[in-house]
């Protein structure tokens, strides 16, 4: 029988935003050690051990002026990070509409992120009274997320909970937007080429292992997460990134294992958790086994040499059979390049992956690699 969704409103930043004193406490210590990450980066770099890929650079480079805005400032994702690092408790049970940086959607304002001003300053705490005239009939986001997980099993149904000031058309007790589209496109799609299918089985008498090098605030590790709850997912991303999603998902799923890795190489364990390692502790990592390595929309923004390093920390790393998904566009403003040209340096036989389930695909080529 075909699912039939109700549509119950829109949920409100004010309705999703509760966020307890012990978990505001909880993310000003991950705030504390992403700072320790930031500062052992500055330390390695000015010893020279850590080279230029080692650095946040295309879009992520702190230098760089990346967004123009109309009163001649400039902005960046460093202009959301430093926002999160003020430690406001308004702007940390909002999170989520200070996200922007990694799906190119601005919640805030519905809209995609180029064609707003970046989110500069603290949101006005009557900020829903401005989003109730922004608000109107569920756009076509949330008809794709409906009309494809209807032809999905039924574990697959569900969205990002109603936290971190999360804002969406309601269907039955979900909460639909463009962001949550998105990753369900990314979850499709490692449906339809058989792997999720695969995990989950897999999950049922063992640990399964994946690794997300540039996962941003943590979107799809959460999709991963409540799929296969038996699961250890090794987050990969600058500090400042890393600052999101361990604060997102540490908060979303309390009763787990959350480390934060500090050290090079570092053996992940084997048990169900989170690990997040910084961008510049990669090469070093020990992550053998691996089930699974994705990337989704960011090696396009990365450099050549930093590909290549990923390219070759996920050669060492996948087991036998195991495969790397990978959904990017060809390139980026700040990083024009042939991605596939320079995957292909390391890694071997790309596979485009085609959906019988979404017709026309959103965020980039998908391609499956072997080792
Ligand atoms: C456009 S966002 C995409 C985030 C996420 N994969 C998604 O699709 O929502 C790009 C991500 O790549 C990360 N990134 C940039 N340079 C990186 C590097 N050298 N190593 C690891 N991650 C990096 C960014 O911090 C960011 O999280």
């Amino acid at each position: 029988v075909a699912w039939q969704p109700r549509l119950n409103g829109f949920l409100f930043s004010d309705a999703s935003s509760a966020l307890s004193q012990q978990e505001f406490d909880n993310i000003n210590a991950i705030l504390t050690g992403i700072e320790g990450l930031i500062a052992r980066r500055q330390a390695l770099t000015s010893e020279g051990r850590l080279d230029a890929t080692a650095q946040p650079s295309g879009n992520w480079d702190p230098t760089k002026k990346q967004v123009y805005e109309i009163d001649a400032q400039t902005t960046s994702f460093m202009t959301s990070f430093a926002l999160l690092m003020q430690r406001d408790y308004d702007i940390l049970k909002k999170l989520r509409l200070y996200s922007q940086a990694f799906s190119g959607y601005q919640l805030a304002t519905l809209a995609p992120a180029v064609h707003r001003p970046w989110i500069r300053e603290k949101l006005p705490a009557d900020y829903d009274r401005f989003l109730r005239m922004l608000v109107g009939n569920p756009d076509e986001s949330v008809h794709k997320f409906v009309n494809t997980a209807n032809k999905l099993p039924e574990a697959y149904r569900f969205s990002f909970p109603a936290k971190f000031g999360e804002i969406g058309w309601i269907v039955d007790d979900m909460v639909l937007s463009k962001d949550t589209w998105m990753y369900l496109e990314r979850i499709c799609l490692l449906h339809e080429c058989g792997i999720l299918p695969a995990l989950i089985e897999k999950s049922k008498t063992t640990t399964v292992r994946i690794m997300e090098i540039g996962s941003g605030f943590g979107g799809l590790a959460y999709f991963l997460k409540r799929i296969i709850p038996n699961s250890r997912i090794v987050l990969i991303d600058l500090p400042e990134s890393l600052a999101f999603c361990l604060s997102y998902l540490a908060t979303v799923f309390p009763g787990i294992s959350h480390s934060l890795v500090t050290t090079a190489d570092y053996p992940v364990p084997e048990g169900p958790g989170f690990t997040y390692v910084s961008n510049y502790d990669a090469p070093s990592l020990q992550v053998p086994n691996l089930d699974l390595a994705i990337n989704t929309l960011s090696m396009a923004e990365m450099e050549d040499e930093q590909i290549i390093s990923y390219c070759k920390l996920i050669q060492r790393s996948l087991a036998p059979g195991a495969q790397f998904f990978e959904q990017n566009f060809g390139f980026s403003t700040n990083a024009t390049k042939n991605l596939v040209a320079a995957i292909s340096q390391v890694l071997t036989n790309p596979r485009l992956i085609q959906s019988a389930i979404i017709p026309t695909l959103e965020k980039g080529t998908p391609r499956l690699w072997s080792a």
